[in-house]
């Protein structure tokens, strides 16, 4: 049976490309990176370092260890962070921030990942006041994950600067799919990293490399940010081995290859959206590469899960997020693949609902 797998982009598989620059490594190009001695992780934290327009940058295991590194690198225990309510760090990252960097989360609402970043200064404590904590971070997440894959405004972003400024809060990104954002809105990638002090994106993902993540900042972070990931049993040894492919993963032409997926993901949308008059769904425009399949009713979580249970067997692979159905377009996936699933989603949404 076919299989379309749009669960994630976490699914991806290394690229021809990849595979090559994999096959041409040799030990002259590994070393222990703990050390700092991988030339092939330097010349990947280097060429990320410039890509990002920030001074340094570190390779790190995965999205949820580079945020964890980024926000421990900038915090200390008992201090209080600021996440938007849906955010990857509040839902999905197993509360890390809390158990390991012993941090307070207090976290504000959004309208499908945008809010109005002066309320934040409300959520700012008075720590010259005997009861409260120290707030020390605001962290942003762009795509928004939860949301739908929205792509995040420059604006937002210089905003939100101006009320960190103004009572000296850090802001990290959680830019795990930020060229998606960068290639959706056309917008370069400095523009959202000037007004952050730290970011962390993934290779992992629509990027297709198989391991790895990025976190970007000044010399200091990320001078800082390696003793926590070595704290945290992050280090690595012959990083090279993957960093090589990470190298591939950052060509520009790999990160314009994000259109493709943007543009099956609105026709997987679009057509998804054609049986929006005769059953309660509803389908928004995706802005990146995530479809998320909305019901206009209370529908009960059962139901859902049924709708579900039923494309994987007929090999279309999705997950349940919340009272919605995620679809996500990646490397790997084709027009074909999506004009071969549309029929197969519709009809069982058709029957189930
Ligand atoms: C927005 C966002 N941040 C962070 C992560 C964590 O990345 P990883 O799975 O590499 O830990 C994900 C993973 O899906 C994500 O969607």
């Amino acid at each position: 049976m076919r299989i379309v797998d749009l669960r994630s982009d976490t699914v991806t598989k290394p690229s021809p490309e990849m595979w090559e620059a994999l096959k041409s490594m040799d030990n002259n190009k590994l070393g222990d990176d703990v050390e700092h001695e991988d030339p092939t992780v330097n010349k990947l934290e280097e060429k990320a370092a410039r890509l990002m327009g920030m001074p340094a940058a570190l390779f790190v295991t995965s999205g949820t260890q580079g945020n964890l590194i980024s926000i421990l690198s900038q915090t200390r225990p008992g201090e209080e962070i600021l996440l938007e309510e849906h955010s990857h760090v509040v839902k999905w990252e197993v509360g890390g921030v809390a158990r390991i960097g012993g941090l307070m989360v207090n976290t504000f609402p959004s309208v499908k990942g945008t809010f109005n970043p002066s309320t934040l200064s409300w959520l700012v404590r008075d720590s010259s006041d005997i009861h409260q904590p120290v707030t020390s971070m605001i962290a942003l997440e762009n795509t928004h994950n939860y949301h739908g894959g929205i792509a995040l405004k420059t604006e937002l972003f210089s905003k939100t600067r101006d009320v960190a400024d103004e009572f000296s809060l850090k802001v990290h990104l959680d830019g795990a799919r930020i060229f998606n954002a960068c290639v959706a809105l056309k917008v370069p990638i400095t523009e959202y990293t000037r007004h952050v002090h730290s970011i962390q994106f993934c290779l992992s993902k629509g990027l297709s490399c198989p391991i790895g993540s990025i976190i970007a900042g000044s010399e200091d972070f990320i001078e800082h940010a390696r003793k926590i990931r070595k704290l945290i049993g992050g280090g690595f040894r012959q990083g090279g081995i993957i960093a090589v492919m990470g190298l591939i993963a950052l060509e520009p032409k790999w990160i314009q290859r994000l259109e493709e997926d943007h543009a099956i993901a609105k026709l997987l949308a679009k057509s998804i959206s054609e049986i929006e008059a005769e059953k309660p769904v509803h389908v928004p425009t995706p802005d990146t590469n995530i479809v998320m399949v909305e019901f206009k009713q209370n529908i009960p979580m059962e139901t859902i899960y049924k709708v579900v249970n039923e494309l994987h067997k007929q090999g279309v692979l999705c997950f349940d997020m919340g009272p919605r159905i995620r679809l996500v377009t990646h490397y790997g996936i084709t027009k074909e693949d999506i004009d071969y699933c549309i029929p197969i989603i519709q009809n069982t949404l058709c029957n189930l609902l």
